[in-house]
């Protein structure tokens, strides 16, 4: 039994966690800094109010909301909790008047993102600024 809430409470410390869960690098203070800019994230809880997924949804103030940092805790994945997520974020960027919803992601995933999700492939640009001449 897994629970979604948008803009729920989520602690740093529980954040920490679930990255560390899945193999990612955990910055203390992220969470909070990035909260910062967000219209809002959704949560995944399991039946104890274990954090087993997250997704921010950052947005432009207009039209441009952006997905980023989907996150599923490593035994929890594979069943449908990430695909979840982002049909819970799809929904409230579409609530807040959002038209498009962007996301970027390594080749590997975009069996998750095309087929799973629902997103579909666009011309996109990117410049990775620590290392731009
Ligand atoms: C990406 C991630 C959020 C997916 O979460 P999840 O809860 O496992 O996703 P779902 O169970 O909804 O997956 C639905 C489908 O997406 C695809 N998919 C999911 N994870 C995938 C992966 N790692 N590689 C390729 N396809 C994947 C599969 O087709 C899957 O269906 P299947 O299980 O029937 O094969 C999770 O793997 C994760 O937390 N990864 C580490 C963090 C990360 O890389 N985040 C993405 C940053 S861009």
């Amino acid at each position: 039994m897994i629970s979604y809430e948008w803009r729920g409470d989520l602690a740093d410390a529980e954040m920490l966690d679930l990255v560390q869960s899945h193999g990612g690098d955990p910055v203390a203070g992220w969470w909070p800094r990035v909260r910062e800019h967000s219209l809002g994230w959704v949560t995944a809880r399991d039946a104890e109010g274990v954090l087993v997924g997250f997704v921010n949804v950052a947005w432009d103030g207009g039209d441009h909301a952006f997905l980023l940092d989907p996150k599923t805790r490593s035994r929890f994945q594979r069943r449908g909790i990430g695909t979840a997520l982002v049909g819970h974020a799809v929904d409230r960027a579409r609530e807040a008047g959002c038209e498009w919803l962007h996301v970027d992601f390594d080749d590997h995933l975009a069996p998750f993102y095309f087929d799973a999700c629902g997103f579909r492939s666009t011309p996109a640009g990117l410049i990775h600024l620590h290392h731009a001449e």
